[in-house]
């Protein structure tokens, strides 16, 4: 059997290009799984797997627990907001505590970038990262990737457009580690408050004006304005925000091509993107989100078979 090159998965950027391929071609196998009428395999029966999620989440925690349940595995479910981190508990007791329990994978979700990575230096169980404050959400990219491929075929040689609070978004940054690794194009779009200044340095087209971006690229992925992260004004109100940077059907009327539609959700509707569009033929935020448990059941899959 074919075997990832690490044992954890706390970024992209730890991962080689045939990682994310052998990825890719375990979804497919368990995206026909989750179509079957019994959407259950024996894989992972003897795994524990614990979520701990202490940041918010809808989409990331049910997909990670529907994968490890279409699997198998022996799930518990941890949240922050009613644990004993309340009651001063530091991260490696709280999860050294759950290992106790003989948990073999965590699935973690933090505010801080780099909480998997520390984790992964002081616990023995393999570390999925969902999402480290602004630094990466690697199962986001894999399955945003994914569904590119499913769309348009291949990723490589694609044009991808990642438009929005690039600043903020440990989505953008993992995006553009995977879908270089792929071989595809990648630009940024966004006022230049909310584009950090070492972003060229990573290869990527920089981009101001909208309308270029989406005249340039096959795949446009929008992202989220994050009001939580912001402590200062990055522009001046989220109207003026819409009116400059919103994606509307008027703006892909006037596009001389069709391109794919992608946001990784929570969407600030009539914000960055608008109903017109996410709801529409262009859109493949639903198949994005139906890939994200073939995806994660391929990576809890392959992560286990890797002591
Ligand atoms: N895309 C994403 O990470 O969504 P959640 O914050 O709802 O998990």
């Amino acid at each position: 059997m074919q075997q990832l090159s690490t044992k954890h998965l706390l970024g992209i950027k730890g991962l080689t290009e045939q990682d994310i391929q052998l990825i890719f071609e375990t979804a497919d196998n368990f995206k026909e799984v989750i179509n079957r009428p019994i959407k259950k395999v024996p894989s992972l029966r003897d795994i524990t797997i614990a979520n701990i999620f202490f940041e918010n989440s809808t989409r990331t925690r049910l997909s990670f627990e529907l994968a490890e349940k279409r699997l198998s595995a022996d799930v518990i479910n941890f949240s922050s907001s009613n644990s004993s981190v309340k009651k001063g508990e530091t991260l490696v007791d709280t999860v050294n505590n759950i290992l106790s329990m003989k948990v073999d994978m965590v699935v973690m979700r933090h505010s801080s970038p780099g909480a998997p990575n520390f984790l992964a230096k002081n616990i023995n169980a393999n570390i999925v990262n969902a999402g480290d404050g602004t630094h990466e959400h690697p199962t986001q990219a894999l399955l945003d990737a994914f569904s590119i491929r499913e769309k348009l075929g291949d990723v490589a040689g694609k044009k991808v457009a990642i438009i929005g609070d690039i600043l903020h978004s440990r989505v953008a940054l993992s995006n553009i580690f995977c879908l270089q690794k792929l071989g595809a194009e990648v630009m940024v779009c966004g006022p230049a408050t909310l584009l950090p200044k070492y972003i060229s340095s990573l290869g990527v087209k920089v981009e101001y004006d909208v309308k270029k971006a989406l005249q340039w690229c096959d795949v446009a992925n929008v992202l989220r304005i994050q009001l939580e992260r912001q402590q200062i004004k990055y522009f001046p109100s989220l109207r003026e925000y819409s009116l400059y940077y919103g994606v509307d059907k008027k703006l892909l009327d006037q596009l001389d091509k069709e391109i794919v539609i992608m946001h990784p959700g929570p969407i600030n509707r009539g914000v960055e993107l608008n109903s017109d569009v996410a709801d529409s033929e262009h859109s493949i935020i639903l198949n994005q989100v139906e890939n994200g448990v073939a995806v994660r059941m391929a990576v809890l899959y392959l992560l286990a078979a890797v002591k």
